[in-house]
């Protein structure tokens, strides 16, 4: 087993310089680990003053005491270095594809709390869901959504907890759509509206399959300034009825939001499949520019967590 005090040490360092990097931007959730040393295969984040600490598999076989005894050390050594207590430390195994699917809960509660980034508030709980409730990694995303959103009519597809409509509707949005298939999430969304104080007859909560809700939209001609769509990579939820495959979906879900985008409108379309491959060819004409290095935040080691386009109506 490799020695623990190697990821102590490198935790140490870069919670320094992440907490720097972090205070002069006003930040208060990021990531301070990256899976920087293979031994540990780790991603440690700040929420605030607690901690997600989540595990990704790597195939290791290990008998169950001695993970057990490993995960203890892992968790013991963050709280001390980051000078928390033990409880403020969540860990999760992250297994590659089977087990936890991201909509599944762990078991445990937790307990929700508000973290603010950029001004505004999120519930999050580290406990329940395999996820936060606030994917970090599109912050910077987030923040151009607001910047372009002043007047627009925006569509947030495959919403999750509707951060990108709190930002929408912080740079000042006119109205909005907010579509999510799940109960829990679109539940997740409107606390997270009243808590920044979003008028819900303006910012409406759609609970539907996102293909269906195009399909409608489209037919009913709706249309839209600036469109967020973030689909997973896959989904096989049962309120769906096929499958959903980002790779395979991609270029019908984009043609379907270009039907709905007015003539200077913007759609920001990202994935985090890491094998995803665009097939421009299959997409109809438009302007289509890769933005993945603007978007994916510094704090993110792993610069491949997702990739974002932003992609305008018209000629290519
Ligand atoms: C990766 S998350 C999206 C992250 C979100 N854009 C954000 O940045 O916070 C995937 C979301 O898609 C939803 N979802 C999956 N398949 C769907 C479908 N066919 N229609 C609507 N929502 C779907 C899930 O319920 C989940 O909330």
């Amino acid at each position: 087993m490799a020695d623990i005090t190697t990821f102590a040490n490198r935790l140490r360092k870069n919670a320094r310089h992440w907490a720097k990097w972090a205070k002069r931007l006003s930040i208060t959730c990021y990531r301070i680990y990256d899976r920087d040393i293979p031994e540990f295969p780790l991603a440690v984040d700040f929420y605030e003053n607690r901690v997600h600490l989540q595990e990704f598999e790597t195939g290791w076989k290990q008998e169950e005491e001695e993970y057990n005894a490993w995960v203890e050390e892992v968790r013991n050594a963050t709280a001390e270095v980051l000078e928390l207590p033990l409880e403020a430390i969540s860990f999760k195994r992250r297994a590659r594809q089977r087990g936890l699917s991201q909509y599944e809960k762990t078991g445990t509660q937790g307990d929700d709390f508000v973290v603010t980034e950029h001004g505004h508030k999120f519930i999050v709980n580290l406990e329940q869901y395999l996820d936060t409730g606030l994917f970090l990694d599109h912050r910077n995303t987030r923040r151009m959504v607001q910047e372009r959103a002043a007047g627009k009519r925006f569509l947030n597809l495959f919403a999750y907890t509707g951060s990108f409509t709190v930002y929408a509707a912080g740079g000042g949005a006119v109205s909005s759509t907010t579509v999510d298939m799940s109960n829990t999430y679109q539940d997740w969304s409107k606390r997270n509206f009243e808590l920044n104080g979003l008028d819900l007859k303006r910012h409406k909560l759609v609970r539907a399959d996102v293909f269906v809700f195009l399909e409608q939209a489209v037919k009913e001609r709706q249309q839209f300034d600036l469109i967020v769509m973030d689909p997973p990579s896959f989904s096989n939820s049962k309120k769906m009825s096929g499958v959903l495959d980002v790779q395979r979906d991609h270029p019908h879900l984009i043609d379907q939001c270009l039907k709905l985008l007015s003539a200077q409108g913007q759609l920001f379309f990202s994935n985090n499949l890491r094998s995803f491959e665009l097939e421009q060819d299959k997409i109809a004409a438009c302007n289509l520019r890769e933005i993945s290095a603007q978007t994916v935040p510094e704090d993110y080691r792993n610069k491949k967590i997702h990739r974002c386009w932003l992609i305008e109506p018209g000629r290519p």
